[in-house]
Protein backbone atom coordinates (compact mmCIF):
# COMPACT_ATOMS: atom_id res chain seq x y z
CA UNK A 1 0.00 0.00 0.00
CA UNK A 2 1.44 3.72 -0.86
CA UNK A 3 2.09 5.72 2.05
CA UNK A 4 -0.31 8.35 2.71
CA UNK A 5 0.02 11.41 0.98
CA UNK A 6 -0.34 14.82 2.57
CA UNK A 7 -2.60 16.95 2.88
CA UNK A 8 -4.87 13.88 4.12
CA UNK A 9 -8.32 13.83 2.23
CA UNK A 10 -11.90 13.55 3.71
CA UNK A 11 -13.89 10.47 4.63
CA UNK A 12 -17.19 10.07 2.92
CA UNK A 13 -19.93 8.04 2.32
CA UNK A 14 -20.55 6.47 -1.30
CA UNK A 15 -22.57 9.97 -1.94
CA UNK A 16 -20.04 11.95 -1.21
CA UNK A 17 -20.96 13.61 2.50
CA UNK A 18 -18.23 14.23 4.56
CA UNK A 19 -18.45 12.64 7.81
CA UNK A 20 -16.83 11.69 11.74
CA UNK A 21 -17.16 8.56 13.09
CA UNK A 22 -15.95 5.10 11.02
CA UNK A 23 -15.53 2.76 13.77
CA UNK A 24 -18.58 3.18 16.36
CA UNK A 25 -21.86 2.83 15.69
CA UNK A 26 -24.45 5.53 17.09
CA UNK A 27 -26.57 3.72 19.75
CA UNK A 28 -28.71 4.54 22.25
CA UNK A 29 -26.38 4.99 25.38
CA UNK A 30 -22.55 3.35 25.93
CA UNK A 31 -23.98 -0.08 26.00
CA UNK A 32 -26.52 -0.21 22.88
CA UNK A 33 -29.15 -0.75 21.37
CA UNK A 34 -27.32 0.75 17.86
CA UNK A 35 -29.47 3.30 15.71
CA UNK A 36 -30.95 2.59 12.11
CA UNK A 37 -30.40 5.89 11.68
CA UNK A 38 -26.70 5.60 11.56
CA UNK A 39 -27.03 4.57 7.84
CA UNK A 40 -23.12 4.39 7.70
CA UNK A 41 -22.81 0.73 9.76
CA UNK A 42 -25.28 -0.79 7.02
CA UNK A 43 -23.60 0.95 3.64
CA UNK A 44 -20.70 -0.69 5.02
CA UNK A 45 -22.24 -4.17 5.64
CA UNK A 46 -24.29 -3.99 2.67
CA UNK A 47 -20.93 -3.30 0.52
CA UNK A 48 -19.15 -5.47 2.07
CA UNK A 49 -22.11 -8.49 1.41
CA UNK A 50 -21.69 -7.70 -2.06
CA UNK A 51 -17.62 -7.33 -2.56
CA UNK A 52 -17.87 -11.30 -4.26
CA UNK A 53 -18.48 -11.24 -8.23
CA UNK A 54 -18.52 -14.67 -9.69
CA UNK A 55 -15.32 -16.39 -10.44
CA UNK A 56 -14.47 -17.16 -13.79
CA UNK A 57 -15.27 -20.67 -14.32
CA UNK A 58 -11.89 -21.92 -15.18
CA UNK A 59 -9.05 -20.00 -14.72
CA UNK A 60 -10.04 -18.72 -11.80
CA UNK A 61 -6.29 -17.87 -10.74
CA UNK A 62 -4.50 -15.34 -12.07
CA UNK A 63 -2.69 -12.39 -12.23
CA UNK A 64 -1.79 -10.27 -14.59
CA UNK A 65 0.11 -6.92 -15.69
CA UNK A 66 0.17 -3.96 -18.47
CA UNK A 67 2.97 -3.27 -21.09
CA UNK A 68 3.55 -2.50 -24.65
CA UNK A 69 3.77 -4.46 -27.83
CA UNK A 70 6.89 -3.33 -30.14
CA UNK A 71 6.51 -4.37 -33.44
CA UNK A 72 10.16 -5.14 -34.78
CA UNK A 73 9.60 -7.35 -38.04
CA UNK A 74 7.71 -6.56 -41.19
CA UNK A 75 5.00 -8.58 -41.68
CA UNK A 76 2.77 -6.13 -43.83
CA UNK A 77 2.43 -8.58 -46.40
CA UNK A 78 0.39 -10.89 -44.36
CA UNK A 79 -1.86 -8.31 -42.58
CA UNK A 80 -3.43 -5.07 -43.25
CA UNK A 81 -3.64 -4.38 -39.59
CA UNK A 82 -2.54 -1.18 -38.63
CA UNK A 83 -0.59 -2.20 -35.34
CA UNK A 84 1.58 -4.53 -38.00
CA UNK A 85 2.00 -1.63 -40.81
CA UNK A 86 5.33 -0.27 -39.51
CA UNK A 87 8.86 -1.25 -37.85
CA UNK A 88 8.33 0.30 -34.38
CA UNK A 89 4.54 0.40 -34.07
CA UNK A 90 3.83 0.29 -30.54
CA UNK A 91 0.78 -0.44 -28.65
CA UNK A 92 -0.61 -0.53 -24.98
CA UNK A 93 -1.26 -4.33 -23.66
CA UNK A 94 -2.58 -6.20 -21.07
CA UNK A 95 -1.70 -9.73 -20.38
CA UNK A 96 -3.59 -12.28 -17.50
CA UNK A 97 -2.09 -15.18 -16.37
CA UNK A 98 -3.81 -18.23 -15.07
CA UNK A 99 -4.06 -22.14 -14.03
CA UNK A 100 -7.32 -23.53 -15.44
CA UNK A 101 -8.60 -25.88 -12.85
CA UNK A 102 -8.43 -24.39 -9.72
CA UNK A 103 -10.61 -21.83 -7.59
CA UNK A 104 -9.51 -18.66 -6.98
CA UNK A 105 -7.49 -18.86 -4.04
CA UNK A 106 -5.37 -22.35 -5.19
CA UNK A 107 -1.52 -22.62 -5.64
CA UNK A 108 -0.28 -21.19 -8.49
CA UNK A 109 2.20 -24.68 -8.72
CA UNK A 110 -0.62 -27.28 -9.32
CA UNK A 111 -0.20 -29.09 -12.29
CA UNK A 112 -2.46 -27.85 -15.41
CA UNK A 113 -1.70 -25.77 -18.82
CA UNK A 114 -0.95 -22.03 -17.73
CA UNK A 115 -3.42 -19.21 -19.46
CA UNK A 116 -1.88 -16.90 -21.63
CA UNK A 117 -4.22 -14.05 -22.42
CA UNK A 118 -3.13 -10.91 -24.31
CA UNK A 119 -5.39 -7.88 -24.71
CA UNK A 120 -3.59 -5.20 -27.26
CA UNK A 121 -5.63 -1.58 -27.35
CA UNK A 122 -5.06 -1.01 -31.01
CA UNK A 123 -6.25 1.64 -32.92
CA UNK A 124 -8.23 -0.64 -35.07
CA UNK A 125 -9.98 -1.87 -31.70
CA UNK A 126 -9.24 -3.85 -28.96
CA UNK A 127 -7.27 -7.42 -30.41
CA UNK A 128 -7.82 -10.47 -27.77
CA UNK A 129 -5.43 -13.39 -28.30
CA UNK A 130 -6.92 -15.64 -25.55
CA UNK A 131 -3.88 -18.48 -25.28
CA UNK A 132 -2.44 -20.79 -23.08
CA UNK A 133 1.29 -22.08 -22.39
CA UNK A 134 1.41 -24.78 -24.59
CA UNK A 135 0.13 -24.89 -28.75
CA UNK A 136 -2.44 -27.17 -28.91
CA UNK A 137 -5.76 -28.22 -26.56
CA UNK A 138 -7.01 -31.32 -24.89
CA UNK A 139 -10.07 -31.57 -27.43
CA UNK A 140 -10.70 -30.59 -30.91
CA UNK A 141 -14.51 -29.59 -30.21
CA UNK A 142 -15.92 -27.53 -28.00
CA UNK A 143 -19.31 -29.69 -27.09
CA UNK A 144 -16.74 -31.87 -25.09
CA UNK A 145 -15.33 -28.26 -23.27
CA UNK A 146 -17.98 -28.34 -20.53
CA UNK A 147 -17.57 -32.14 -19.56
CA UNK A 148 -13.26 -31.76 -20.02
CA UNK A 149 -13.32 -29.39 -16.96
CA UNK A 150 -16.10 -31.18 -15.02
CA UNK A 151 -13.73 -34.12 -14.88
CA UNK A 152 -10.88 -31.23 -13.51
CA UNK A 153 -12.67 -29.64 -11.16
CA UNK A 154 -14.47 -31.62 -7.88
CA UNK A 155 -16.22 -35.00 -7.82
CA UNK A 156 -19.77 -34.33 -7.38
CA UNK A 157 -19.96 -36.33 -4.32
CA UNK A 158 -16.48 -36.00 -2.22
CA UNK A 159 -15.58 -32.70 -3.31
CA UNK A 160 -12.64 -33.61 -4.12
CA UNK A 161 -10.29 -33.39 -7.37
CA UNK A 162 -10.58 -37.18 -8.99
CA UNK A 163 -7.74 -38.75 -10.91
CA UNK A 164 -10.40 -41.04 -11.93
CA UNK A 165 -12.44 -38.70 -13.40
CA UNK A 166 -9.49 -36.89 -15.30
CA UNK A 167 -8.14 -40.10 -16.34
CA UNK A 168 -11.73 -41.71 -17.58
CA UNK A 169 -12.05 -38.78 -19.67
CA UNK A 170 -8.56 -38.71 -21.61
CA UNK A 171 -8.50 -42.33 -21.91
CA UNK A 172 -12.14 -41.78 -23.67
CA UNK A 173 -11.33 -39.30 -25.89
CA UNK A 174 -7.73 -39.82 -27.21
CA UNK A 175 -7.66 -36.82 -29.28
CA UNK A 176 -6.32 -35.38 -25.60
CA UNK A 177 -3.14 -37.40 -25.80
CA UNK A 178 -0.95 -34.77 -27.05
CA UNK A 179 -1.91 -32.59 -24.56
CA UNK A 180 -2.09 -34.89 -21.81
CA UNK A 181 2.00 -35.46 -22.94
CA UNK A 182 2.97 -32.03 -22.56
CA UNK A 183 1.24 -31.57 -19.58
CA UNK A 184 2.88 -34.69 -17.52
CA UNK A 185 6.08 -33.10 -18.67
CA UNK A 186 7.73 -31.05 -16.23
CA UNK A 187 6.43 -28.19 -18.62
CA UNK A 188 2.90 -28.78 -16.58
CA UNK A 189 4.80 -27.36 -13.38
CA UNK A 190 6.41 -24.13 -14.68
CA UNK A 191 8.82 -22.42 -12.68
CA UNK A 192 6.72 -18.99 -12.73
CA UNK A 193 4.32 -17.12 -15.27
CA UNK A 194 7.91 -15.28 -16.11
CA UNK A 195 9.56 -18.51 -17.22
CA UNK A 196 7.27 -20.26 -19.95
CA UNK A 197 5.86 -19.65 -23.62
CA UNK A 198 2.98 -18.27 -24.91
CA UNK A 199 0.48 -19.59 -27.80
CA UNK A 200 -2.23 -18.30 -29.52
CA UNK A 201 -2.99 -22.19 -29.62
CA UNK A 202 -5.68 -22.18 -32.83
CA UNK A 203 -5.78 -21.45 -36.75
CA UNK A 204 -6.06 -17.73 -36.93
CA UNK A 205 -6.40 -15.90 -40.64
CA UNK A 206 -4.29 -12.70 -41.66
CA UNK A 207 -5.89 -10.62 -44.01
CA UNK A 208 -3.34 -8.28 -46.20
CA UNK A 209 -4.26 -5.17 -48.37
CA UNK A 210 -4.90 -6.92 -51.40
CA UNK A 211 -7.52 -9.11 -49.41
CA UNK A 212 -5.20 -12.38 -49.79
CA UNK A 213 -6.00 -14.76 -46.93
CA UNK A 214 -3.54 -17.06 -45.36
CA UNK A 215 -3.81 -18.87 -41.32
CA UNK A 216 -1.47 -18.26 -39.14
CA UNK A 217 -0.27 -19.66 -35.49
CA UNK A 218 0.57 -17.35 -32.78
CA UNK A 219 3.91 -17.75 -30.42
CA UNK A 220 5.52 -15.65 -27.80
CA UNK A 221 8.57 -17.19 -26.77
CA UNK A 222 9.97 -16.01 -23.46
CA UNK A 223 13.43 -13.94 -23.21
CA UNK A 224 13.61 -15.17 -19.68
CA UNK A 225 14.48 -19.08 -20.53
CA UNK A 226 12.04 -21.62 -19.68
CA UNK A 227 12.37 -23.00 -16.58
CA UNK A 228 10.19 -25.70 -14.53
CA UNK A 229 9.77 -27.37 -11.70
CA UNK A 230 10.26 -31.08 -11.35
CA UNK A 231 6.75 -33.03 -10.14
CA UNK A 232 8.49 -33.13 -6.49
CA UNK A 233 9.33 -29.61 -6.41
CA UNK A 234 5.92 -28.02 -7.80
CA UNK A 235 4.50 -30.60 -4.48
CA UNK A 236 7.07 -28.46 -2.03
CA UNK A 237 6.10 -25.41 -3.67
CA UNK A 238 2.47 -25.67 -3.23
CA UNK A 239 3.14 -26.05 0.36
CA UNK A 240 5.81 -23.60 0.86
CA UNK A 241 4.16 -20.24 -1.25
CA UNK A 242 0.87 -20.89 -3.04
CA UNK A 243 1.23 -17.79 -4.68
CA UNK A 244 4.60 -17.84 -6.01
CA UNK A 245 3.78 -17.04 -9.93
CA UNK A 246 1.90 -14.41 -9.00
CA UNK A 247 4.58 -13.36 -6.51
CA UNK A 248 7.35 -13.44 -8.46
CA UNK A 249 5.80 -11.21 -11.40
CA UNK A 250 4.97 -8.65 -8.83
CA UNK A 251 8.54 -8.90 -7.42
CA UNK A 252 9.87 -8.66 -11.04
CA UNK A 253 8.38 -5.52 -12.66
CA UNK A 254 8.34 -3.87 -9.06
CA UNK A 255 12.20 -4.46 -9.40
CA UNK A 256 12.29 -2.72 -12.76
CA UNK A 257 13.06 -6.45 -13.79
CA UNK A 258 10.52 -6.08 -17.45
CA UNK A 259 9.85 -9.63 -18.36
CA UNK A 260 9.69 -10.04 -21.79
CA UNK A 261 8.69 -12.71 -24.93
CA UNK A 262 9.37 -12.05 -28.32
CA UNK A 263 6.43 -12.29 -30.38
CA UNK A 264 6.33 -14.85 -33.95
CA UNK A 265 4.00 -16.79 -36.42
CA UNK A 266 3.68 -19.47 -38.24
CA UNK A 267 2.24 -19.13 -41.91
CA UNK A 268 0.09 -21.44 -43.87
CA UNK A 269 -1.29 -20.66 -47.52
CA UNK A 270 -4.55 -21.51 -48.43
CA UNK A 271 -3.48 -23.75 -51.05
CA UNK A 272 -0.86 -25.28 -48.59
CA UNK A 273 -3.64 -26.48 -45.73
CA UNK A 274 -5.55 -27.96 -49.28
CA UNK A 275 -2.36 -30.37 -48.83
CA UNK A 276 -1.49 -30.27 -45.06
CA UNK A 277 -1.19 -34.76 -43.58
CA UNK A 278 -3.16 -33.27 -41.21
CA UNK A 279 -6.72 -31.09 -40.35
CA UNK A 280 -4.70 -27.58 -40.10
CA UNK A 281 -7.78 -26.30 -37.99
CA UNK A 282 -7.59 -29.19 -35.54
CA UNK A 283 -6.26 -27.73 -32.47
CA UNK A 284 -4.97 -30.76 -31.17
CA UNK A 285 -1.98 -30.56 -33.57
CA UNK A 286 0.62 -28.62 -33.92
CA UNK A 287 1.92 -27.36 -37.48
CA UNK A 288 5.88 -28.56 -37.56
CA UNK A 289 8.59 -25.68 -37.25
CA UNK A 290 10.47 -27.41 -39.77
CA UNK A 291 7.92 -26.87 -42.59
CA UNK A 292 6.40 -23.83 -41.34
CA UNK A 293 8.97 -21.91 -39.78
CA UNK A 294 8.27 -19.20 -36.92
CA UNK A 295 8.49 -15.74 -38.35
CA UNK A 296 9.70 -12.87 -36.24
CA UNK A 297 6.96 -9.95 -35.74
CA UNK A 298 7.77 -8.03 -32.40
CA UNK A 299 8.17 -8.38 -28.68
CA UNK A 300 6.16 -7.46 -25.75
CA UNK A 301 7.36 -6.34 -22.43
CA UNK A 302 5.43 -5.93 -19.14
CA UNK A 303 6.24 -3.11 -17.12
CA UNK A 304 3.55 -1.70 -15.30
CA UNK A 305 1.87 -3.90 -12.34
CA UNK A 306 -1.93 -2.64 -11.97
CA UNK A 307 -2.30 -0.47 -9.01
CA UNK A 308 -5.43 -2.35 -7.88
CA UNK A 309 -5.97 -5.66 -8.78
CA UNK A 310 -9.46 -6.07 -8.80
CA UNK A 311 -10.22 -3.35 -10.87
CA UNK A 312 -7.85 -4.40 -13.83
CA UNK A 313 -7.33 -8.37 -13.29
CA UNK A 314 -9.93 -9.53 -11.83
CA UNK A 315 -12.60 -7.32 -13.96
CA UNK A 316 -10.63 -8.38 -17.09
CA UNK A 317 -13.00 -10.19 -19.85
CA UNK A 318 -11.05 -11.11 -22.53
CA UNK A 319 -12.66 -12.83 -25.61
CA UNK A 320 -11.71 -15.18 -28.56
CA UNK A 321 -14.28 -12.70 -30.91
CA UNK A 322 -12.45 -9.67 -30.65
CA UNK A 323 -10.25 -9.70 -33.83
CA UNK A 324 -8.84 -6.81 -36.06
CA UNK A 325 -9.89 -5.21 -39.30
CA UNK A 326 -6.66 -7.99 -40.96
CA UNK A 327 -6.75 -10.88 -38.45
CA UNK A 328 -9.84 -13.08 -38.93
CA UNK A 329 -11.15 -16.24 -37.70
CA UNK A 330 -10.36 -19.78 -39.31
CA UNK A 331 -12.57 -23.32 -39.50
CA UNK A 332 -10.97 -24.24 -36.23
CA UNK A 333 -14.50 -25.69 -34.29
CA UNK A 334 -12.38 -24.86 -30.86
CA UNK A 335 -12.07 -21.22 -31.78
CA UNK A 336 -15.80 -21.47 -33.70
CA UNK A 337 -16.62 -22.20 -30.28
CA UNK A 338 -15.22 -19.95 -27.98
CA UNK A 339 -16.66 -16.76 -30.35
CA UNK A 340 -19.82 -17.38 -28.48
CA UNK A 341 -18.62 -18.19 -25.12
CA UNK A 342 -16.36 -15.72 -23.68
CA UNK A 343 -18.50 -12.66 -24.15
CA UNK A 344 -21.61 -14.79 -22.53
CA UNK A 345 -19.52 -15.45 -19.87
CA UNK A 346 -18.56 -11.32 -18.79
CA UNK A 347 -21.82 -10.97 -19.17
CA UNK A 348 -22.74 -12.81 -16.11
CA UNK A 349 -19.68 -12.29 -14.56
CA UNK A 350 -19.52 -8.67 -14.86
CA UNK A 351 -22.96 -7.27 -16.83
CA UNK A 352 -23.64 -6.85 -19.85
CA UNK A 353 -21.23 -3.24 -20.33
CA UNK A 354 -17.91 -5.30 -19.37
CA UNK A 355 -16.70 -3.67 -22.14
CA UNK A 356 -16.66 -0.46 -20.65
CA UNK A 357 -14.72 -1.08 -17.28
CA UNK A 358 -11.50 0.55 -17.61
CA UNK A 359 -9.15 -2.40 -18.33
CA UNK A 360 -11.71 -3.91 -20.92
CA UNK A 361 -12.77 -0.38 -22.42
CA UNK A 362 -11.05 0.44 -26.38
CA UNK A 363 -9.11 3.93 -25.60
CA UNK A 364 -9.73 4.69 -29.36
CA UNK A 365 -12.97 4.89 -31.20
CA UNK A 366 -16.30 2.93 -30.12
CA UNK A 367 -19.74 4.03 -31.70
CA UNK A 368 -22.62 1.90 -31.71
CA UNK A 369 -26.20 1.43 -31.26
CA UNK A 370 -25.81 -0.43 -27.79
CA UNK A 371 -27.77 1.36 -25.08
CA UNK A 372 -28.56 0.92 -21.63
CA UNK A 373 -28.11 -1.31 -19.17
CA UNK A 374 -26.68 -1.97 -15.87
CA UNK A 375 -23.88 -0.21 -15.06
CA UNK A 376 -24.18 2.11 -17.86
CA UNK A 377 -21.87 4.55 -17.17
CA UNK A 378 -20.34 6.57 -19.97
CA UNK A 379 -22.92 9.18 -21.54
CA UNK A 380 -25.06 6.09 -23.33
CA UNK A 381 -25.21 7.65 -26.71
CA UNK A 382 -26.14 11.33 -25.15
CA UNK A 383 -29.06 12.43 -27.47
CA UNK A 384 -27.66 10.37 -30.59
CA UNK A 385 -30.32 7.92 -32.60
CA UNK A 386 -30.50 4.58 -30.77
CA UNK A 387 -31.68 3.01 -34.25
CA UNK A 388 -30.49 1.83 -37.62
CA UNK A 389 -30.47 2.92 -40.42
CA UNK A 390 -32.07 6.29 -39.42
CA UNK A 391 -32.00 9.77 -41.37
CA UNK A 392 -30.20 12.01 -38.37
CA UNK A 393 -27.17 10.19 -37.58
CA UNK A 394 -23.50 9.72 -38.53
CA UNK A 395 -22.68 6.64 -37.40
CA UNK A 396 -23.04 4.22 -40.32
CA UNK A 397 -20.87 1.03 -41.35
CA UNK A 398 -17.78 1.15 -43.36
CA UNK A 399 -17.65 -1.51 -46.71
CA UNK A 400 -14.07 -1.29 -46.70
CA UNK A 401 -13.97 -3.66 -43.26
CA UNK A 402 -15.30 -6.10 -45.19
CA UNK A 403 -13.11 -9.91 -45.02
CA UNK A 404 -12.97 -11.95 -48.22
CA UNK A 405 -15.31 -14.57 -48.44
CA UNK A 406 -14.38 -18.16 -47.60
CA UNK A 407 -14.36 -21.15 -49.96
CA UNK A 408 -15.37 -24.06 -47.27
CA UNK A 409 -14.48 -27.72 -48.46
CA UNK A 410 -17.89 -29.14 -48.22
CA UNK A 411 -21.58 -27.82 -48.13
CA UNK A 412 -22.45 -31.13 -46.19
CA UNK A 413 -24.46 -30.37 -42.28
CA UNK A 414 -23.69 -33.35 -40.43
CA UNK A 415 -21.89 -34.74 -36.93
CA UNK A 416 -18.73 -34.60 -37.83
CA UNK A 417 -17.27 -37.69 -35.71
CA UNK A 418 -13.43 -37.59 -34.66
CA UNK A 419 -12.98 -40.54 -36.04
CA UNK A 420 -13.54 -40.27 -39.40
CA UNK A 421 -11.47 -38.08 -42.02
CA UNK A 422 -8.49 -38.70 -43.41
CA UNK A 423 -5.55 -38.19 -40.82
CA UNK A 424 -8.68 -36.53 -38.73
CA UNK A 425 -8.10 -39.97 -36.37
CA UNK A 426 -4.22 -39.72 -36.07
CA UNK A 427 -3.86 -38.90 -32.67
CA UNK A 428 -0.68 -40.42 -32.46
CA UNK A 429 2.35 -39.57 -34.50
CA UNK A 430 3.14 -35.81 -33.37
CA UNK A 431 2.74 -37.15 -29.18
CA UNK A 432 5.22 -40.03 -30.63
CA UNK A 433 7.23 -37.32 -32.53
CA UNK A 434 7.18 -35.13 -28.86
CA UNK A 435 8.38 -38.05 -26.94
CA UNK A 436 11.20 -39.11 -29.53
CA UNK A 437 12.45 -36.24 -30.69
CA UNK A 438 11.86 -33.41 -28.68
CA UNK A 439 11.70 -34.32 -25.19
CA UNK A 440 15.66 -34.86 -23.52
CA UNK A 441 16.39 -37.33 -21.84
CA UNK A 442 15.75 -36.43 -18.78
CA UNK A 443 12.72 -34.79 -19.46
CA UNK A 444 11.26 -38.19 -20.57
CA UNK A 445 12.44 -39.47 -16.77
CA UNK A 446 10.46 -37.19 -15.41
CA UNK A 447 7.63 -37.73 -17.87
CA UNK A 448 6.89 -41.57 -16.86
CA UNK A 449 7.38 -40.61 -13.44
CA UNK A 450 5.06 -37.97 -13.29
CA UNK A 451 2.70 -40.06 -15.39
CA UNK A 452 3.10 -42.93 -13.30
CA UNK A 453 2.37 -40.56 -10.21
CA UNK A 454 -0.82 -39.15 -11.43
CA UNK A 455 -2.32 -42.82 -13.20
CA UNK A 456 -1.28 -43.99 -9.78
CA UNK A 457 -4.10 -42.26 -8.31
CA UNK A 458 -7.23 -43.87 -10.38
CA UNK A 459 -9.26 -45.99 -7.88
CA UNK A 460 -12.66 -47.60 -7.74
CA UNK A 461 -14.51 -50.21 -9.34
CA UNK A 462 -13.02 -49.23 -13.37
CA UNK A 463 -9.62 -48.67 -12.30
CA UNK A 464 -8.34 -51.29 -14.09
CA UNK A 465 -10.44 -50.52 -17.07
CA UNK A 466 -9.53 -46.99 -17.41
CA UNK A 467 -5.42 -48.01 -16.76
CA UNK A 468 -5.69 -50.50 -20.05
CA UNK A 469 -7.31 -48.06 -22.21
CA UNK A 470 -5.35 -45.15 -20.99
CA UNK A 471 -1.78 -47.68 -21.74
CA UNK A 472 -3.18 -48.73 -25.03
CA UNK A 473 -2.81 -44.83 -26.34
CA UNK A 474 1.02 -44.64 -24.13
CA UNK A 475 1.86 -47.32 -26.40
CA UNK A 476 0.50 -46.28 -29.54
CA UNK A 477 2.42 -43.32 -28.86
CA UNK A 478 5.25 -44.91 -28.15
CA UNK A 479 6.22 -48.72 -27.31
CA UNK A 480 8.83 -47.55 -24.99
CA UNK A 481 7.19 -44.92 -23.32
CA UNK A 482 4.08 -47.58 -22.52
CA UNK A 483 6.46 -50.19 -21.12
CA UNK A 484 7.79 -47.45 -18.60
CA UNK A 485 4.37 -46.41 -17.59
CA UNK A 486 3.23 -49.79 -17.43
CA UNK A 487 6.27 -51.17 -15.35
CA UNK A 488 6.12 -48.21 -12.93
CA UNK A 489 2.25 -48.87 -12.68
CA UNK A 490 3.29 -52.60 -11.80
CA UNK A 491 2.04 -53.93 -14.51
CA UNK A 492 3.40 -56.84 -16.53
CA UNK A 493 4.13 -54.66 -19.65
CA UNK A 494 4.39 -57.04 -22.44
CA UNK A 495 0.80 -58.88 -21.13
CA UNK A 496 -0.22 -55.04 -21.17
CA UNK A 497 1.40 -55.28 -25.18
CA UNK A 498 -0.51 -58.34 -25.29
CA UNK A 499 -3.97 -56.93 -24.48
CA UNK A 500 -3.17 -53.82 -26.35
CA UNK A 501 -2.67 -55.88 -29.51
CA UNK A 502 -6.09 -57.38 -29.05
C1 LIG B 1 -11.28 -18.51 -19.78
C2 LIG B 1 -14.56 -21.07 -22.20
C3 LIG B 1 -11.05 -23.27 -24.67
C4 LIG B 1 -7.87 -20.19 -22.79
C5 LIG B 1 -12.47 -19.06 -20.19
C6 LIG B 1 -13.75 -18.73 -19.65
C7 LIG B 1 -14.66 -19.43 -20.34
C8 LIG B 1 -13.97 -20.24 -21.30
C9 LIG B 1 -16.18 -19.40 -20.16
C10 LIG B 1 -14.01 -17.78 -18.50
C11 LIG B 1 -14.14 -16.38 -19.03
C12 LIG B 1 -14.37 -15.37 -17.94
O1 LIG B 1 -15.25 -15.55 -17.10
O2 LIG B 1 -13.66 -14.32 -17.96
C13 LIG B 1 -13.90 -21.88 -23.10
C14 LIG B 1 -14.52 -22.76 -24.05
C15 LIG B 1 -13.53 -23.40 -24.74
C16 LIG B 1 -12.27 -22.90 -24.22
C17 LIG B 1 -16.02 -22.93 -24.23
C18 LIG B 1 -13.59 -24.41 -25.83
C19 LIG B 1 -14.61 -24.62 -26.58
C20 LIG B 1 -9.88 -22.62 -24.42
C21 LIG B 1 -8.65 -22.81 -25.11
C22 LIG B 1 -7.76 -21.94 -24.58
C23 LIG B 1 -8.44 -21.19 -23.55
C24 LIG B 1 -8.44 -23.80 -26.24
C25 LIG B 1 -6.33 -21.70 -24.94
C26 LIG B 1 -5.80 -22.04 -26.08
C27 LIG B 1 -8.54 -19.48 -21.83
C28 LIG B 1 -7.89 -18.50 -20.99
C29 LIG B 1 -8.87 -18.02 -20.12
C30 LIG B 1 -10.10 -18.71 -20.44
C31 LIG B 1 -6.43 -18.08 -21.03
C32 LIG B 1 -8.68 -16.98 -19.03
C33 LIG B 1 -8.80 -15.59 -19.60
C34 LIG B 1 -8.50 -14.58 -18.53
O3 LIG B 1 -7.33 -14.51 -18.11
O4 LIG B 1 -9.42 -13.88 -18.08
N1 LIG B 1 -12.63 -20.01 -21.17
N2 LIG B 1 -12.54 -21.98 -23.23
N3 LIG B 1 -9.73 -21.63 -23.48
N4 LIG B 1 -9.86 -19.59 -21.47
FE1 LIG B 1 -11.17 -20.76 -22.34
Amino acid sequence: MEETKKPTRKLTTASGRPYTEHENTQSVGRRGPLLLQDFVLHEKMAHFNRERIPERVVHAKGTGAYGTLTVTHDISKYTKAKIFNKIGNTCKMFLRFSTVGGEKGSADSERDPRGFALKFYTEDGNWDLVGNNTPIFFIKDPKKFSDFIHTQKREPRTNLKSPTMMWDFWSLNPESLHQVMILMTDRGTPFSYRHMDGFGSHTYSMINADNERVWVKFHFKTQQGIKNFTGPEADAMRAQDMDHSQRDLVEAIDNKDFPKWTMKIQVMTEEEAKTFRWNPFDLSKVWPHAEFPLIEVGEIELNQVPRNYFAHVEQAAFAPSNLIDGIGFSPDKMLQGRILSYADAHRHRLGVNYEQIPVNACPFMVNNYHRDGQMRVDDNGNEEPNYYPNSFGDVIPDESYKEPAWELDSNIADWYDRNEGEGDNDHYTQPGDLYRKVLSESDRKNLISNIVGAMSGISGPRREQIINLQLCHWFRADIGLGMAIASGLGIDANQAMQQQKH
